[in-house]
C-alpha cells in the first residue's frame, strides 16, 4: 500500500513555514506536502509544493488523490486586521475554504484535520481574565465570527460525520523565524526588530492593552502534541482554549529595556486598539491540561529573551 502523506494549506504564512518544518523533521520532507495560493521560492527548494487555492474544491480533491493525503492542516485564513479590511474575502475564505476541507474530509474518509481558531472568537461580554472555554461568545470582527462558525462546523461534522478535526484557540503567536500576516498581536513581533535595528518602535496599541500571547514553538508544540494525543482523552471538538503568556506593550518593552537601555517606544493607537479591547486578557486552558497534558515552556521574559538572541543572529548574518 502506498504511504500516507500530510497536507499543509497555508504553508508560506507565519504559522505554516514553522509548522511545515517542524512536521518534515518528524515524518521526513516527502511525506509532507506544502501548498499555498502564492508561489513560495524557499518552500518549494525544501520539498513538495503545490499551488492551491482551498476554495478551489477540484484542486484539493487532485492534490489529495495524486498524493494520498490522509491528514491535513488548514491554515488558510484571513487575519483579524486584514479580515476588516475585506470582511467578504474573510467570510468566504476562513467559512467556505473550511468547509471545502470538512467536506473533503468526510467524502474521502481522511484520517485527521487540524485547524486553528483564535482568541478573536471572544468579544465584548465575554469575561476577559481567565477566560473560560465555555462563556458568552459575541465576536464582533469578520474575523472572529467566521473562525467561531469554523468551530461549530468543526464540531458538527465531528459528532455527525466522525471527521476526526482537532483544534486550538491560538493566542497571539510570536516567533523570529516567519513573519506576521496581519493580526491585532503583530506588534509583538515587530517590536523586536524595531528594538535591535533602530532602538525606537512605535506601537499600534495603547501601553495598557493586555493580551494572551504564545512563543510560536509552544504552538507547534501544542498543535503536534494534540494532534498525536489519544482521541478517547479529547472532550473539546469545537476547538481547545490554550495559554502561553500575557503582557502589555509597556510591561514587554520594559522587560526588552532590560536589554537594550536606550530602546525608545511610542504609542499612537490606530482601528487594532478596538479589536484588541474586545478579545480576552488572558485564558484559562484547564481543560486543554488535562486532555491531553498541554504546558507552555515559555514566559515573556524566557520569550523575550529568545527573540532578542535570534533576531540579532539574523540581523548580523544579513549585515
Ligand atoms: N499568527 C497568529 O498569531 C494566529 C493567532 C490565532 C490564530 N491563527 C490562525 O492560524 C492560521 C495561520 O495563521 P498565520 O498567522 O500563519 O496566517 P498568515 O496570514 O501568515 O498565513 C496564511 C497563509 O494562507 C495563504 N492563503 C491565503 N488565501 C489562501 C487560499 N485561498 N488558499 C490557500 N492559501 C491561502 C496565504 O498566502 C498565507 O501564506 C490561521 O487560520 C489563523 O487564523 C494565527
Amino acid at each position: 500500500m502506498e504511504t500516507k502523506r500530510t497536507l499543509v494549506i497555508g504553508a508560506s504564512g507565519q504559522v505554516g513555514t514553522e509548522l511545515t518544518a517542524a512536521l518534515r523533521n518528524q515524518y521526513g520532507v516527502d511525506a509532507i506536502i506544502a501548498s499555498d495560493i502564492h508561489p513560495d521560492e524557499k518552500l518549494q527548494k525544501q520539498g513538495p509544493f503545490e499551488l492551491l487555492n482551498v476554495l478551489d474544491k477540484p484542486r484539493l480533491e487532485a492534490i489529495i488523490d495524486q498524493y494520498q493525503i490522509d491528514t491535513i492542516y488548514h491554515l488558510a485564513a484571513l487575519l483579524s486586521a486584514t479580515g476588516e479590511k475585506n470582511p467578504p474575502l474573510a467570510w468566504d475564505l476562513n467559512c467556505n475554504g473550511l468547509l471545502n476541507v470538512l467536506n473533503v474530509m468526510r467524502d474521502k474518509g481522511l484520517k485527521q484535520l487540524f485547524w486553528p481558531s483564535t482568541i478573536a472568537v471572544f468579544g465584548p461580554h465575554t469575561p476577559r481574565e481567565e477566560t473560560p472555554q465555555f462563556c458568552v461568545m459575541d465576536p464582533n470582527t469578520m474575523y472572529g465570527l467566521t473562525k467561531l462558525v469554523g468551530e461549530r462546523l468543526c464540531e458538527y461534522y465531528f459528532e455527525k460525520y466522525g471527521v476526526d478535526v482537532r483544534s486550538i484557540r491560538y493566542p497571539g503567536l510570536i516567533g523570529w523565524k516567519s513573519a506576521p500576516g496581519g493580526g491585532t498581536t503583530d506588534y509583538a513581533v515587530h517590536i523586536f526588530y524595531a528594538a535591535l535595528q533602530t532602538g525606537e518602535y512605535t506601537c499600534f496599541l495603547s501601553e495598557d492593552t493586555r493580551l494572551p500571547m504564545m512563543h510560536m514553538e509552544d504552538a507547534i508544540r501544542a498543535t503536534i502534541d494534540l494532534m498525536h494525543a489519544d482521541a478517547s482523552r479529547l472532550t473539546i471538538r469545537s476547538s481547545y482554549n490554550i495559554s502561553g503568556c500575557s503582557f502589555t506593550p509597556r510591561e514587554l518593552s520594559n522587560i526588552i529595556k532590560e536589554s537594550l537601555p536606550d530602546f525608545v517606544i511610542k504609542y499612537e493607537p490606530d482601528y487594532r486598539q478596538a479589536i484588541a479591547d474586545s478579545w480576552p486578557q488572558s485564558i484559562d486552558d484547564n481543560i486543554a491540561q488535562n486532555d491531553w497534558d498541554w504546558k507552555p515552556k515559555y514566559n515573556t521574559a524566557k520569550l523575550t529573551e529568545d527573540m532578542l538572541i535570534h533576531i540579532r543572529e539574523m540581523l548580523a548574518e544579513k549585515a
